[in-house]
């Protein structure tokens, strides 16, 4: 099997670049242009087309995208390029190649007022982000009508920076010691970036078996956190002080922000969910740890 992961430098795409390793695959940066990737811009369609007529991938992941919300508020067109004119072109090119897609989208296509969200619940996204990923998905739908379309929760995993996902972001700041308000509302649910990426995997073998898999299909762990849980749950288990750790409601006033988009995973076929779910009580200490801060007697407890 050949294999293409766009957006093999993002964090989904580092874990995909694990989970399709037995294979050929070719992954593709964009600024990050570590050696064993392939730099293209994905909202290029000659970029697409070189890289795809070239390759000839059996299969194709699309993990491009922009998640960061500094991003969308600075430069909304390039936010929505990489959102949605890349996942056409992405479709497009699978087409032409006669290569099967699986397409990355998220929970925020949902309002976040009636969870859980069912592969056909009725999308209402709130914000820019949630209205690309949706255009995206019908964009890829209209061009490659056979792709798996994957939702997916906020990720977190190993990192290459703190601020590179919510949780090592949250972390990172509650180990300076300073004030700290977290927003108490918005209840995410944490899923492991290698979970994800083996339930791609799995998507991308079906697809080249020759399978229907129907469209969307939903992948999250079930447990939710706010921000402030996930910061107390941190400062508990380091044993730091979190009595400067204020529980506030800072993304869900903006009214912008879901406040539950639990994605339903039943209708999920069990040969496509992975061997081991990985809880993140278990998982976050490992993630986390790389990014607090050395020792501070000021903000840290003495634990018995
Ligand atoms: N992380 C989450 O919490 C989360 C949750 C739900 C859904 N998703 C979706 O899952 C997908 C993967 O997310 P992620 O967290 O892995 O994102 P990420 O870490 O921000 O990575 C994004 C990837 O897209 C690449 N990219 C950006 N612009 C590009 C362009 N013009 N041309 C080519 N490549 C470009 C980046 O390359 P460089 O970094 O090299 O520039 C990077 O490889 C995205 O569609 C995202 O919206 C993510």
């Amino acid at each position: 099997m050949r294999a293409v992961v766009f957006g093999a430098s993002g964090l989904l795409g580092r874990s995909a670049m694990r989970a399709f390793s037995d294979v050929a695959v070719t992954g593709t940066g964009f600024s990050r242009g570590e050696s064993d990737l392939v730099r293209i811009d994905a909202t290029s369609a000659a970029d697409i087309e070189h890289l795809l007529s070239r390759g000839r991938p059996d299969v194709i992941l699309n993990c491009v995208g922009e998640r960061r919300p500094g991003v969308w508020a600075g430069a909304p067109d390039q936010a929505q390029d990489r959102n949605v004119l890349a996942a056409r072109l992405i479709a497009e090119g699978a087409s032409r190649w006669g290569a099967r897609l699986v397409h990355i989208s998220s929970d925020y296509v949902f309002d976040g007022t009636s969870a859980p969200y069912r592969p056909h619940s009725i999308p209402n996204p709130l914000n820019a982000y949630g209205r690309w990923k949706l255009r995206a998905e019908q964009a890829v739908r209209a061009a490659c009508p056979d792709a798996a379309i994957l939702r997916l929760p906020v990720l977190y995993g190993p990192t290459q920076f703190a601020g590179e996902t919510n949780l090592t972001e949250i972390a990172h700041q509650i180990s300076t010691g300073d004030r700290v308000v977290l927003d108490d509302v918005c209840v995410r649910y944490p899923t492991h970036a290698d979970e994800t990426a083996e339930v791609c995997r799995r998507l991308a073998d079906a697809l080249v078996q020759g399978q229907h898999l129907g469209g969307v299909a939903h992948w999250s762990a079930q447990q939710g956190y706010t921000k402030y849980r996930m910061a107390l749950l941190i400062a508990r288990h380091f044993g730091l002080v979190a009595n400067r750790v204020h529980a506030g409601a800072s993304d869900a006033v903006s009214g912008d922000r879901p406040v539950d988009c639990r994605l339903d995973c039943k209708s999920l076929p069990a040969a496509l969910r992975p061997d081991r779910r990985r809880h993140f009580g278990a998982e976050f200490p490992a993630v986390v740890a790389p990014w607090l801060l050395p020792t501070r007697t000021s903000y840290r407890r003495d634990v018995p």
